[in-house]
């Protein structure tokens, strides 16, 4: 199994609707390959509701003992590992329960998203990630943060996994390149380590409106910008893996 985990410094940038899309474009361009996507954002989970899901079960019942084939829902070709919303703040102990029961799910591929910030629980899931994908928006704020969230897992000394950068709405002129390209310097002259660029989703409407009818963006039009956008980020993604894995 790959496990691809999406985070962030800043909340707001477009995590959880990345994460959605990402696994079911995987899903859709790996035909015969099970993607489950995991929440774990361990404040405010929503990735239920970007799916239109009302789950029956969530990561809650993963820790009173449930398994993660049980808490599971399938929607739009993926398996849903929903998580809890509203939850009080896990010890370090039931964070890794969690995330070891979760990633006993059979799947090829495990999307992981996540809370912004930095913590030791959420080290502890990034941590857990073949590739990590820090994503951005070109503002200043969300570069800083980005910057201050990929410092502090490079210092951790934790996070093993490829450490990739991916812009998210962007301009239709200004892909956001140019401000990738700062952080992961940065990254690569100051803390020593290699950050990979993901390229970038455009800012675009469809991806407000899908949310509003709690639909995917990449169900309702496959073909729309954001869509092609990031079935752009997963080819490379999956091109990479196919360089690793020989
Ligand atoms: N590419 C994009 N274009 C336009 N709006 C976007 C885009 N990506 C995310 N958004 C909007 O940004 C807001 C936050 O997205 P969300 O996925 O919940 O972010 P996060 O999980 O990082 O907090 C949502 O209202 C969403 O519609
Ligand atoms: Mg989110």
């Amino acid at each position: 199994m790959t496990i691809i985990v999406i985070a962030s410094g800043k909340g707001g940038v477009g995590k959880t609707s990345i994460a959605v899309n990402m696994a079911i474009t995987m899903s859709r361009i790996l035909p015969g390959r099970r993607v489950a996507l995991l929440d774990a954002d361990l404040g405010l989970a929503n990735a239920n509701l970007i799916m239109g899901i009302q789950p029956a079960h969530n990561t809650k019942d993963i820790e009173n003992g449930m398994t993660a084939e049980q808490v599971a829902t399938e929607r739009h070709g993926i398996s849903l590992i929903a998580g809890e919303s509203g939850a009080k703040q896990k010890t370090l102990e039931s964070v890794r329960r969690m995330l070891k029961a979760c990633i006993a799910i059979s799947a090829d591929v495990l999307v992981v998203d996540t809370s912004p910030g930095i913590s030791d629980a959420m080290t502890e899931i990034i941590a857990v990630g073949d590739l990590v994908i820090v994503v951005s928006t070109p503002e200043i704020t969300a570069l800083t943060d980005s910057y201050q969230l990929l410092k502090y897992l490079i210092r951790s000394g934790k996070v093993k996994g490829e450490l990739n950068l991916l812009m998210n709405k962007v301009g239709e002129r200004d892909n956001g390149s140019s401000q990738a390209t700062a952080v992961t310097d940065l990254c690569l002259n100051y803390l020593g380590r290699r950050v990979g660029q993901l390229g970038h989703i455009r800012r675009n409407q469809a991806v407000e409106q899908a949310i509003m009818e709690q639909r995917p963006f990449s169900i309702v039009d496959p073909g729309s910008k954001p869509s092609r956008d990031l079935e752009n980020v997963c080819q490379t993604i999956i091109d990479k893996w196919e360089m690793n894995h020989g």
